[in-house]
């Protein structure tokens, strides 16, 4: 009755989450991609929701269903997730970037299926780097300025506990959430490592849906401080 009478954490706060992978278009048939499910991602959009908060979802091609209540916009490749982030950008106040964005894109997209000519020849692929948005993000007057509270996520192979705290200084952002290994990509279950200012806290491994509540509890438990 209690919990129902009190105020949500996130009543009036605008969140902002990227979630799932991104395509990176060879030609008009293939691309390149990784093996993101998205369901972190719209687990914590669901989560934010329910807290209270005004929800904007950037997602890359997964095929889940959008949380309710939640405004979903899909994109593709990197590119033009930078492009919807950094509008959606402009009016959030807390910006979750669960996004498993491809680092690189072919230099080259061709107009046409690239053919094989006969010969055995193999392509040879050349890239480029994408635009990191959490880093764009948070670079941002906005999150300066302390109006957009930015977390980012990190996957690591190895040493998660120092890559991310070298991850969450880099990028300049007030919280970092380290994925616990080895393999949470499409589980249902996950463990995380919150990484700020002042040090790394575990959230034990549980459903993604439950973890994703918790970490909206410690982001609405950081923003009074944060922002004085
Ligand atoms: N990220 C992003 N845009 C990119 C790359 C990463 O917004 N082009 C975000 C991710 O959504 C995540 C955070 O940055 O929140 C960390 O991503 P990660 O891939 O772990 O780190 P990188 O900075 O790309 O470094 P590396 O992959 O080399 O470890
Ligand atoms: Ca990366």
């Amino acid at each position: 009755i209690t919990a129902f009478f009190a105020p949500k954490l996130l009543a009036g706060q605008k969140v902002l989450v990227t979630a799932g992978p991104t395509f990176e278009a060879l030609d008009p048939i293939r691309g390149i991609t990784n093996h993101s499910s998205g369901k972190m991602g719209f687990a914590i959009a669901r989560a934010a929701r329910e807290a209270g908060a005004e929800v904007t979802l950037v997602a890359g091609p997964v095929h889940l269903p959008t949380p309710r209540g939640v405004t979903r916009v899909d994109v593709l490749s990197a590119q033009d997730m930078l492009e919807a982030t950094t509008r959606a950008a402009q009016s959030a106040s807390i910006f979750v970037a669960t996004a498993a964005v491809a680092d690189w894109r072919p230099a080259a997209q061709s107009d046409q299926k690239i053919k094989k000519d006969g010969s055995g020849k193999t392509p040879v692929l050349d890239f480029v780097e994408n635009a990191d948005i959490l880093l764009t993000v948070a670079k941002s007057e906005r999150a300066q300025s302390k109006k957009l509270f930015c977390v980012g996520f990190a996957a690591e192979s190895e040493n998660l506990a120092e890559h991310a705290k070298a991850k969450r200084e880099r990028k300049g952002i007030p919280l970092l959430v380290g994925n616990i290994g080895p393999l949470t990509f499409g589980q249902d279950d996950n463990a995380m490592l919150l990484v700020d200012a002042k040090g790394v806290r575990e959230l034990p491994r549980a459903p993604k849906l439950t973890l994703a509540r918790e970490l909206m509890a410690e982001i609405a438990a950081r923003l009074p401080d944060w922002r004085v």
